[in-house]
């Protein structure tokens, strides 16, 4: 059986780290090596269980280091997914400095590792709010819709997007984009929308809702994105863009209801707050040519993938509570210290 090494960055923050668990389980012939440099966002518990596993390595590393990273890889890789990014666009608001490192120069610093190790397939994932927002009737987004991000995140994703275009226009290097819409399911850090609205009701706390909360999400479950992104990387067309979609049009509104009303608490527990400045109010994902070259549909209706969502918060209460005190940032000293590279 031919080996296939992948260097996924990122891995250890939520989608990356679905994706690894994801991977190992349905190819293998498929090697890790998973480089992070574990941000806040970054927890190696989402990875728990695969310190050991024979096909997965973990390197604490910053995409930003460049040439830096060539030697403490510790095997060649023959392709990249890319995840690492800073993602969370209130934070971005508050600061874009840590947003333009990351995921400009951050990608760029992989673009070019990718090039000097000749690999032969780079996935850069990338998100639907590059393209800004809809009307209520408006057509979803295509491939081709221009890019007018409104955020300083969704700005800087837009500008990896640009160099990863360039990487491939101007060096033939292979690297194909993705662009999905938002993701939701387990491990994800509970200050996004839906992780956020289920632990606060679990505590009983009150579920903070932006503005009018008819802003409209296209929702996916994250096992449908890992398995999209990777029909890109095996199938894909280097310098393609692929739009990666849920299928499933959402008011925030609506979301929370169904949380609170799965969990059997009162809608008293809602309060709207004021707006997010900027706060795109629709994304919808024109899938259809995922769907038609690639053959992609996903899998898990919003609302199963919703009910067991919720289900896995509740049966993982020590997670995400470890996450809010801020006590999973030991796991890394106590599961690795000392024994891998760091950076
Ligand atoms: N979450 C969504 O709904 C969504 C939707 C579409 C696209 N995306 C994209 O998918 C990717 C992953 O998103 P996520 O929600 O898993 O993010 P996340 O914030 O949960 O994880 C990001 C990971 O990147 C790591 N990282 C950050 N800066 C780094 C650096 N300089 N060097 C190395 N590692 C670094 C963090 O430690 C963390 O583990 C991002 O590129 C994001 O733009 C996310």
């Amino acid at each position: 059986m031919s080996k296939t090494t992948i260097l996924v960055t990122g891995g250890a923050g939520f989608i990356g780290s679905n994706y690894i668990r994801w991977l190992l389980e349905a190819d293998p012939a498929v090697s890790v090596i998973n480089l992070d440099a574990l941000t806040y966002a970054g927890n190696l518990e989402n990875l728990a269980g695969l310190e050991n596993h024979p096909r997965y390595g973990f390197l604490r590393g910053d995409i930003c280091d460049g040439s830096k990273l060539d030697a403490q890889l510790p095997a060649r890789p023959d392709e990249i997914v890319h995840f690492a990014a800073e993602s969370h666009v209130d934070r971005s608001i508050e600061d874009p400095s840590a947003f333009l490192r990351t995921n400009v120069l951050g990608t760029q610093a992989i673009l070019d590792l990718g090039r000097r190790l000749k690999v032969r397939r780079m996935v850069h994932v990338s998100t639907d709010e590059v393209y800004g927002s809809l009307g209520p009737k408006d057509a979803a987004f295509t491939e081709s819709h221009s890019l007018r991000p409104n955020s300083p995140y969704a700005a800087s994703k837009a500008s990896s997007d640009l160099l990863a275009r360039a990487a491939f226009k101007t060096h033939h290097f292979p690297v194909v984009i993705t662009r999905c819409s938002n993701n939701y399911g387990p491990y994800q850090f509970p200050e996004k929308l839906i992780p956020l609205m289920i632990a606060n009701a679990l505590e009983g706390k009150s579920l903070p809702v932006y503005g009018d909360g008819k802003n409209v999400r296209d929702w996916i479950h994250v096992q449908d994105h890992a398995r999209a992104v990777d029909l890109v990387r095996t199938r894909g067309q280097d310098g393609e863009v692929y739009n990666i979609g849920g299928r499933s049009e959402r008011e925030n509104i609506e979301v929370v209801s169904i949380i609170l009303r799965s969990l059997g608490k009162p809608d008293s527990l809602i309060r709207y707050v004021q707006d997010r400045p900027g706060h795109d109010r629709r994304y919808a994902i024109d899938d259809t040519k995922i769907h038609a070259q690639l053959g992609f549909v996903p899998a898990v209706s919003f609302e199963e993938g919703l009910k067991a969502t919720v289900r896995w918060y509740q049966d993982h209460r020590t997670w995400w509570e470890r996450v809010r005190s801020g006590d999973y940032q030991a796991y890394y000293a106590r599961m690795y210290g000392g024994r891998l590279s760091s950076s």
